[in-house]
């Protein structure tokens, strides 16, 4: 049975079934658990500029959201961080090589050291890309893997303790 409902954040309804299950799991500090890819057929449908869109949108949360003083404040910096943060993810996906090309080698834990990333602020930048991949047009499947891989390899990002 499908349910819909419209999202508190973005407006835009959202669909929920029963076959996708994008729960957040609850992961102990420090742990670096296996990421699998996500499927490249997801680039294959949306194309690059939906890919951008969903960044773009995401960051337009994030700055809004309790956890907004880690991002860029000026529409600027905003932007340039939407664009890197888009090509790291057209380039996993199978696009081109955009972030290597701009930014070098990913080293994303790494890049990801000067911000105090708490499991509560993982949380929150998980709520929203949950929300804004179950607007997509995209398979479940394909939401379900690139929501796999967002789960998991977020919590490699989390560097400091509540
Ligand atoms: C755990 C939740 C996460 C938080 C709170 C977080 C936060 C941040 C912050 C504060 C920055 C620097 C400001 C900016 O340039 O946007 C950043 C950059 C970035 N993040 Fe994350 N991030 C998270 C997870 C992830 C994940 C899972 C990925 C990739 C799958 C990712 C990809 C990136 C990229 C590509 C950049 C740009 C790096 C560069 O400057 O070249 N982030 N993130």
């Amino acid at each position: 049975m499908n349910t819909s409902a419209f999202s508190v954040f973005t407006e835009k309804p959202i669909i929920f079934t029963d076959l996708m299950e994008l729960t957040i799991t609850d992961y102990a500090f420090g742990m670096r658990p296996g990421v699998a890819m996500p499927d490249k057929q997801i680039l294959e449908l949306l194309g690059e500029e939906r890919v951008r869109k969903l960044v773009s949108d995401h960051y337009d949360l994030l700055v809004e959201s309790e956890i907004k003083n880690l991002f860029p404040g000026n529409p600027v910096a905003l932007d340039a961080a939407k664009e890197r943060a888009a090509d790291f993810f057209i380039q996993i996906l199978g696009g081109p090589q955009y972030y290597n090309e701009n930014r070098g080698n990913p080293m994303m834990t790494r890049r990801h050291m000067p911000f105090k990333i708490t499991p509560s602020a993982r949380n929150i930048w998980l709520g929203f890309y949950k929300e804004l991949l179950l607007g997509l047009d995209l398979p479940e499947h394909l939401i379900q893997s690139y929501w796999n891989y967002l789960n998991v390899f977020s919590t490699w990002m989390v560097n400091t303790k509540e």
